[in-house]
């Protein structure tokens, strides 16, 4: 089938890539004629394990392509997914303004019965205002096309977005005609012979769906730094508490980590719309307020500690360790390190960073205060003369605890951890001080180890307010 995929980032180019793996004719349509370029050469613009070997198979192949001319892309297309960005609004509701975009350009393009198909991650409603601003475009140029709106949110993982794609565990498709669902059941056939996946409901339904899988997940970890807050406090240690807890089925272990909070492209932005959305229909999102709640607090966890276990910031040197929001990929939107290392640079510390693909993305992010962070080639390299270490992503590199390593390199002996990597008795056994998330503190006093303050330092009154909340 002739597919077109309406913007090339995270989902789109996944989707695009695997859609024509699979045997589709795919052509994705981006707005950032850069991109389109890179993407022509076989070059990924986002860093996604397995996506650019993907991407120059198809390419070659012939089954995929890439232009800036949705006219070309939407030519011979029976099917048009939308799968470009719906960041947020100052108010916290989705910005629409790019899929209202694509739909305008829809309507005026489209040349023949076409299904269009919301990827992106858009509040009830949407399908039905892309439906009409579609119609208003093909009634304008008396275009008598069949143009059906359905609603197919991805679920995929950055890190892990192609098996997720191939292999998920569900494919949700909301539709209104039964042509529709048929048609999407071609598109999806070849990811779906193993077993039945596609779980089929009304639009406002699926709409509804991707928002709310998206807050319980974000809801599991602020309810997990919420006990771990409890547990430092009454002396218990969470991840104790988490083998306790999740061992019952009901509840189940994944997703159950207590850290640094969450950030990411959809987590922060999909609790805050879908929060909007409660309040314009009248419902007061209680849970969702306090999830946010919880999360931005939390953010705020590595540099509170390094506040009170360093004593005086400025003019210190941290190490931190991880800069993506997560392991696997490139994505620093939101990222905790972002708020960490903005902290830092505010409280006047010399930073050294390291992540093992994120260090541009992050630079980019940072703007002109990148210029005051060294990026460095190694983790080690990172460590080199650092009063204290933060661990902000758990990327597999970082989770055998190199003593030697460290202690050679370091001037502290402070490591604040986010992700809580290692065991605390042997970190402290190894002369180090030791702070994680839920657990007690190991290896104090910390200030042996990690010196005294720079002659002439603020105070911890140094850090603003609002980054220290
Ligand atoms: N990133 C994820 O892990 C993920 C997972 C599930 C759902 N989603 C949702 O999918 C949507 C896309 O997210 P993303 O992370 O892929 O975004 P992204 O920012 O990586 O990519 C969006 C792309 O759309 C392009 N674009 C903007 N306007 C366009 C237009 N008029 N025509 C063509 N292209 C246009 C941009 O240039 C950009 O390349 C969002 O709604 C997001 O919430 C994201």
């Amino acid at each position: 089938m002739r597919i077109a995929i309406f913007g090339s980032g995270y989902v789109g180019l996944v989707t695009g890539a695997c859609l024509a793996d699979g045997g589709h004719h795919v052509t994705c349509v981006d707005v950032d004629s850069e991109r389109v370029a890179r993407l022509r050469a076989g070059e990924s613009p986002i860093w996604e394990p397995g996506l650019e070997e993907l991407l120059r198979g198809n390419l070659a192949q012939g089954r995929l392509e890439f232009t800036d001319d949705p006219a070309e892309a939407l030519e011979d297309a029976r099917v048009a997914f939308v799968a470009v960005g719906t960041p947020q609004a100052p108010d916290g509701s989705a910005d629409l303004s790019y899929v209202d975009d694509v739909a305008r350009r829809i309507g005026e393009l489209a040349r023949r019965d076409l299904l269009v198909v919301n990827k992106s991650t858009v509040p009830v409603g949407t399908a039905a205002r892309v439906r009409a601003l579609i119609e208003e475009g093909l009634a304008a140029r008396g275009a008598g096309h069949r143009v059906g709106v359905a609603s197919n949110p991805e679920f995929l993982k950055e890190g892990a977005a192609i098996a997720d794609f191939k292999h998920g565990d569900r494919i949700v498709v909301g539709t209104e005609a039964a042509e529709d669902e048929e048609l999407l059941r071609l598109v999806y056939e070849p990811f779906n012979r193993q077993r039945e996946k596609i779980i089929a409901m009304d639009i406002p339904s699926a709409e509804l769906t991707k928002y709310a899988a998206n807050a319980m997940l974000a809801a599991k970890i602020s309810f997990m730094n919420e006990i771990a807050a409890i547990s430092e406090a009454a002396g218990a240690d969470i991840e104790r508490v988490r083998q306790g807890i999740g061992s019952d089925p009901r509840i189940g272990y994944q997703f159950l980590y207590a850290g640094a909070g969450y950030g990411g492209s959809c987590f922060p932005k999909d609790v805050a719309a879908l929060a909007h959305t409660a309040r314009q229909a009248g419902c007061e999102p209680r849970i969702l307020d306090a999830v946010e709640a919880v999360n931005a607090h939390q953010k705020g966890t590595l540099l509170r500690r390094l506040d009170e276990l360093l004593p005086g910031l400025a003019g210190r040197t941290v190490a931190v360790w991880g800069l993506a929001f997560k392991p696997r990929t490139d994505d620093v939107r939101e990222a905790p390190a972002l708020h960490l290392v903005r902290g830092l640079l505010a409280a006047g510390c010399t930073v050294r960073a390291y992540d093992p693909v994120a260090a541009g993305t992050f630079a980019a992010a940072l703007g002109e205060e990148a210029a005051r962070v060294e990026f460095t080639d190694s983790a080690l390299d990172a460590a080199r003369g650092a009063d204290a270490l933060a661990i902000c992503t758990e990327w597999e590199e970082f989770r055998a605890f190199d003593a030697e390593g460290l202690a050679e390199r370091m001037a502290g002996r402070l490591i604040v951890d986010g992700r809580n990597l290692y065991d605390p008795a042997r970190v402290a056994a190894a002369g180090f001080a030791y702070a994680s998330v839920g657990r007690r503190t190991a290896g104090l006093p910390a200030e042996e180890g990690a010196g005294q303050p720079p002659a002439g330092s603020p105070s911890r009154a140094a850090i603003p307010a609002s980054i220290r909340s």
